[in-house]
């Protein structure tokens, strides 16, 4: 791992970056307004991470900590986990997730869950290179 690579929580300054992170990552058009409303909407519950390498933001992470009716202790989940294609196998993910993990500890949470498709392949060499074994299978209902 290069030692220019940053980690931090992504700010309100942050919503160019993010908007180009995710546009790549989804292949969906997606403006700094946009980004800038969602980051709003999250952050009672989501906390993202933004990865920089050289000063530029190369990846991004984000988990999600929220009360668990079953438990005291919160639920974790990491929503989004994307590096650019150019920056990877270089450990920003293996970092984000270190952080990601930090942060859902610090807030009380003792597990951390995620769901990743069938047929990632690679996502799903990464997590488990990283700790990560099936635990349920997730399930989708279309409502519009
Ligand atoms: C999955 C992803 C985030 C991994 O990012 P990354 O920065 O390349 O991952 P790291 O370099 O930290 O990899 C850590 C370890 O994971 C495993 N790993 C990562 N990519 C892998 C691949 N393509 N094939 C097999 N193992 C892989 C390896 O064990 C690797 O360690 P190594 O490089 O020393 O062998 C990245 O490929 C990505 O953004 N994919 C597209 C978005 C996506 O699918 N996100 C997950 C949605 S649920």
């Amino acid at each position: 791992m290069s030692d220019s690579l940053v980690i931090r929580e992504a700010s309100p300054a942050d919503a160019t970056a993010l908007a180009e992170l995710l546009e790549v990552f989804n292949k969906v058009p997606t403006t700094p307004e946009t980004a800038a409303r969602r980051m709003e909407a999250l952050k009672a519950t989501e906390t993202i991470l933004l990865a920089f390498m050289g000063g530029a933001a190369v990846g991004l992470c984000s988990v999600r900590v929220v009360p668990f009716l079953s438990e005291d202790r919160p639920y974790a989940e990491v929503t989004e986990l994307f590096v650019r294609p150019e920056q990877r196998r270089r450990g920003i993910a293996r970092a984000l997730m270190a952080r990601a993990e930090a942060v859902a500890l610090l807030k009380g949470a003792t597990d951390v869950f995620l769901m990743t498709g069938f047929k990632n392949a690679t996502a799903q060499a990464f997590y488990r290179a990283t700790g990560y074994g099936d635990y349920a299978l997730a399930m989708r209902k279309k409502l519009s």
